[in-house]
């Protein structure tokens, strides 16, 4: 069968727009169709670029660094100049790596694990604003809160009160019109910028914004200037917020439309963390980033030329029916030997065990307090795009009104 790239409107084979309409109100059908006729589509929005979306093919170029670069910007409007970068997103091995291991032991599964009750503790705070409503917007209410709570507060040490303004800036820069996300960033990097020096000037707490003003060495051999320090904890900021975000949406929107599996998931908990990788996969919130060509080179088949951009379509990649049987199905029983919607390769999500154990504690707080968790009526998620993230902008659900816990984070 031909299938062609005619949906909605659009040719996504020919004239692929990741910050379209067409494309967000048109998701699982295009994903398909790319799958069937077009690994390697074409767009001419921001200048042009190309669109890679089988799983192979992904977790091939994510491997590769050497051939695909990460230093001209993770999208197509970035030049890697830019005052505000994202780091160790934005840089190649070795420095990249060098950043990665001095890092990484605060994103450990057993680093990680510590968190859970304080993560745990959160959640029922939030919980408790909405529990005797009976109703509420959940990404409001919730899913918007509780990522920002967890690693500024807990990870970083950063004041709570400052969350709402660190949040709208880190959405203008991630999700925001495309014109305006560098002053988000810009307005994130100040923040940023603040907290660092106040923290240099206080006691040593051995925590990770003690590790990122230690530092590491630049492949010149010298200690990394101080605005890398400040593009490290951009990032973590760009890539923790939104995401998890949609991931804990995304929760509550499978067990809001999937009863039955609700309830299996409440009478065994060993099913749990199987359910929430295929939450993971299937609302994966990387729609896609970018790699530019180091040389001429080719994939599947399509010739990309020395310095053109291709944006990695991990959504896409994560319902690839080579690898994935009903791949739009949340299926809590399939073992996902690898999570693709987490990247592969030298920038694999840093943060992945942090997503999961927020997503497995909201989880477990949402099936013993909010067991009849369901849509409000007649109500459907409004979920947006940004080249870069997959959205939900609100999730009206109801509930059994329950009694608030007081529980406190
Ligand atoms: C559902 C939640 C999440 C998803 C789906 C996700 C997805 C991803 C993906 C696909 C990449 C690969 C980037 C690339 O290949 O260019 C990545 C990298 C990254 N993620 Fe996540 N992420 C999530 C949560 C988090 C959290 C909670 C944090 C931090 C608190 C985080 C921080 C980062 C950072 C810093 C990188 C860059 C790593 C590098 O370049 O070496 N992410 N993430």
């Amino acid at each position: 069968m031909t299938v062609s790239g005619e949906i909605g409107g659009r040719n996504h084979f020919t004239d692929f727009d990741l910050d379209s309409t067409e494309f967000s109100q048109n998701f699982d059908e295009v994903v398909s169709a790319v799958h069937q006729g077009c690994p390697v589509a074409r767009s001419e929005a921001q200048g042009g670029y190309w669109v890679v979306s089988g799983f192979d093919d992904v977790r091939a170029i994510g491997q590769d660094w050497q051939t695909w670069t990460n230093t001209n910007g993770y999208e197509p409007t970035r030049s890697g100049t830019d005052d505000a970068r994202l780091y160790p997103l934005e840089i190649d091995p070795p420095y990249q790596t060098r950043w990665r291991s001095h890092l990484g032991e605060f994103f450990s599964p057993r680093a990680i694990r510590g968190n859970k009750e304080s993560i745990r503790a959160n959640a029922n705070e939030l919980i408790d604003q909405f529990i005797d409503h009976g109703s509420c917007d959940w990404v409001d209410a919730f899913a918007a809160h509780l990522p920002g709570r967890v690693f500024f507060s807990t990870m970083l040490g950063v004041p709570l009160e400052d969350l709402p303004y660190l949040q709208a800036a880190a959405d203008q820069a991630v999700r925001g019109p495309v014109a305006e996300r560098g002053d988000g960033w810009n307005k994130v990097g100040a923040y940023l910028d603040g907290y660092l020096k106040q923290r240099q000037n206080e006691p040593e707490r051995g925590d990770f914004v003690d590790a990122v003003l230690k530092g590491v060495e630049t492949d010149d051999g010298e200690p990394a200037p101080w605005n890398h320090k400040i593009f490290i904890m951009v990032d973590m900021l760009a890539g923790g917020l939104a995401t998890t975000t949609f991931l804990l949406s995304g929760i509550a929107h499978f067990l809001a439309t999937h009863p039955e599996d609700a309830k299996r998931l409440a009478d065994d908990p060993s099913l749990r963390p199987g359910a929430v990788e295929e939450v993971i996969r299937v609302y994966a919130s990387i729609l896609s980033l970018g790699r530019t060509a180091t040389k001429d080179t080719e994939v599947a088949g399509q010739t990309i030329k020395k310095g053109e951009m291709v944006m990695l379509s991990y959504a896409a990649a994560a319902r690839d029916p080579r690898h994935f049987s009903d791949p739009h199905e949340i299926d809590i029983t399939r073992k996902i030997p690898t999570n693709i919607a987490f990247g592969y390769g030298p920038h694999r999500c840093i943060g992945s065990h942090l997503a999961r154990l927020q997503a497995l504690t909201a989880m477990e707080e949402m099936l013993r307090r909010l067991p009849d968790l369901h849509m409000a009526s007649g109500q459907e998620p409004l979920f947006s795009h940004s080249t870069v993230t997959r959205d939900m902008e609100t999730l009206p659900v109801e509930f059994t009104p329950g009694a608030k816990e007081g529980s406190g984070a």
